[in-house]
């Protein structure tokens, strides 16, 4: 890997910079990466650990060092001089307390508020990555699963491309099948005229897939027709074709509007994208001889696995398994990406462990252990659970339409605001269109704040109430909490854009210390989120700042105190990193609320 620019990437990997030329200096005969985290004591605010390891390899070999507090003691001192650490010292059986230099954190905030936040971007060990995400299926329900998979898959894809990671958004589409048989001789039978219809005639999808299922499952007659019509789909007759593509553009406009909504970006290749790739993939693998025959299957043993992957079924059809190998094959020689990335509920784990291990034995993947790219990853996800404690559904129907789920959170945010600006006095102030858009921030950003705090893998409840409260962890109270920061900078006389280059932040009292601190760690905490496919970890940040800003605004005067233009600066820099944090979480901050 290529040595980073100095001052480039996040702090945490700028001190492991220094410490790795400590390390160097310090014991020249051993080859070790630095250990740097964030200091769990208060006699620092980073901690190399590296000396009790570095001990138990040089110990007996002759070396001059008596015991690992020696080896932290030579860490401390072989530090390069630089105007990064203020001091360093060394504590217990050799934990290296670095403490940074106030001027140097001031310096540091001070450059971003001129040079824009990207210059605070993590530096990844990866170019390009493959993002499968959201992926509904065709003519089925897109459920809150799906919303799920939406939201986190987005918010990853922020993160990384904020990171200069370039990102392909793949909606891996359920579009192929044999659901189609029955849907397309349904289209057929119910709407002969079915080549001029506009998409609109055919009304709800979920409520065709329905009907045409029960007439499926009612009728032999129909049922025969319909697996003609998958075969006849398959071999590729025109008509058969020509229906199966309405289909799909009905149900891409229903997901389209979701997405419009969401604001999410995604590039559809669906699974029938892939199938044309899936004989040669299959042949490979099969002259590897990782394909078996087994009751009449073919099949690919995986150590570890009670049941293979099937393959090809017994039918002669390919299936999931089969089409996701050969979007791997064409992700990894095709698109070129390191890492390819999968959102999805985590009762799809066991099918992404056997084909990741199929493509490890086929050897396109090295070996996990080695830590080396091109890599898989499946970020798993819980259950949206209802008030009730089951699987979350709306009153009416069965199925949960996001539409009208994100409506909700829309319509309720309005009139909570409404009424407290009524309340007020202040809703001469606002217009229409301000409630409006004021309104749909809060609500949306409510939702998806909502699903990205909790650690991806436990299941959480949906609820309105609680997403929607000004209080606790929730999209709503940290909104305010940016929007109040932001009536602080109008209020003050003072011109922020000017202070930005001619004035200088200050870090003289603690509580100032501590935020420009934790301002300065958000690459590093960008990093962990994308490193370990996180986003909780973000939402955990973004939360812990907006505290620490009340803290410091609760304990050092703003607006009228001799201080006021650096901790003005502090102020717009806290807001600068709160909205970047949303930006990632795919929320619209308001400045006013
Ligand atoms: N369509 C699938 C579902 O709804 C998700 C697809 C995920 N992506 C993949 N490459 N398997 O469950």
């Amino acid at each position: 890997q290529e040595p980073a620019a100095p001052g480039a990437g996040s702090v945490k990997q700028q001190i492991s910079n220094l410490v790795a030329l400590s390390l160097r200096a310090t014991v020249p005969e051993v080859d070790v990466e630095p250990i740097v985290e964030v200091c769990t004591g208060k006699f620092g605010d980073y901690q190399c650990n590296n000396a009790m390891g570095l001990w138990s390899k040089v110990k007996g070999s002759g070396t001059s060092f008596k015991n690992p507090n020696a080896i932290g003691q030579a860490i401390a001192k072989n530090l390069p001089a630089c105007d990064v650490i203020e001091s360093a010292s060394v504590a217990g059986p050799g934990f290296v307390n670095i403490v940074l230099s106030k001027s140097w954190v001031a310096k540091r905030i001070q450059d971003m508020l001129v040079n824009g936040i990207k210059t605070w971007a993590p530096i990844l060990p990866v170019k390009r990555v493959v993002l499968d995400f959201s992926s509904p299926n065709i003519a089925k329900e897109m459920h809150v699963g799906h919303l799920r998979s939406t939201i986190i898959g987005d918010t990853l894809a922020r993160m990384f491309e904020f990171s200069n990671v370039e990102v392909l958004r793949c909606n891996h589409v359920g579009d192929w099948g044999t659901q189609f048989g029955m849907l397309i001789e349904f289209l057929f039978e119910k709407f002969p005229n079915w080549e001029e219809l506009g998409s609109q005639a055919i009304g709800d999808l979920q409520v065709f897939y329905k009907a045409s299922k029960q007439r499926f499952d009612e009728d032999a007659e129909f049922k025969d027709r319909a697996q003609q019509a998958v075969v006849r789909l398959q071999g590729g007759e025109e008509k058969y074709r020509a229906a199966w593509k309405k289909i799909c553009e009905i149900s891409r406009n229903e997901f389209d509007q979701v997405y419009k909504l969401l604001d999410v970006q995604l590039e559809e290749k669906g699974e029938s994208f892939y199938n044309p790739y899936i004989p040669q993939v299959l042949e490979k693998l099969s002259s590897q001889g990782l394909i078996e025959e087994s009751e009449g299957a073919r099949v690919i043993f995986i150590q570890g696995h009670q049941i293979p992957l099937i393959v090809v079924k017994r039918d002669g059809g390919f299936n999931y398994a089969s089409t996701d190998l050969a979007a791997l094959w064409y992700r990894l020689n095709v698109e070129k990406a390191e890492w390819i990335i999968y959102v999805t509920d985590v009762g799809q784990q066991q099918h992404f462990d056997m084909f990741f291990k199929a493509a490890r034995m086929a050897g396109w993947l090295p070996d996990p252990k080695e830590k080396k790219f091109p890599k898989t990853s499946h970020v798993g996800f819980g259950l949206v659970l209802g008030a009730d404690g089951k699987r979350f559904r709306t009153r009416s129907t069965e199925v949960v339409r996001l539409g009208d789920l994100l409506d909700e959170a829309k319509s309720r945010s309005k009139s909570e605001l409404l009424q407290r600006l009524t309340e007020n006095g202040k809703i001469v102030d606002w217009t229409d269109e301000e409630l409006e858009q004021t309104s749909k921030a809060v609500g949306y950003g409510a939702v998806k704040y909502a699903d990205l705090k909790n650690n991806r893998l436990t299941n959480y409840t949906f609820s309105f109430d609680q997403m929607l409260s000004d209080k606790g962890n929730t999209a709503v109270y940290l909104q305010y909490a940016h929007a109040r920061i932001c009536s602080i900078i109008r209020k003050s006389n003072m011109d922020v854009e000017e202070l930005k280059v001619s004035g200088n932040i200050s870090l003289a009292h603690p509580d100032e210390r501590v935020l420009g601190l934790y301002l300065i760690r958000y690459a590093e905490i960008v990093e962990e989120a994308c490193t370990n496919l996180l986003p909780s970890v973000l939402c955990e940040y973004l939360y812990n700042l907006s505290e620490m800003f009340t803290r410091f605004y609760t304990n050092c005067q703003v607006v009228g105190s001799p201080e006021e233009p650096s901790r003005l600066l502090l102020c717009e820099a806290t807001a600068v990193v709160m909205r970047q944090c949303f930006q990632l979480l795919g929320i619209t901050p308001v400045y006013k609320l």
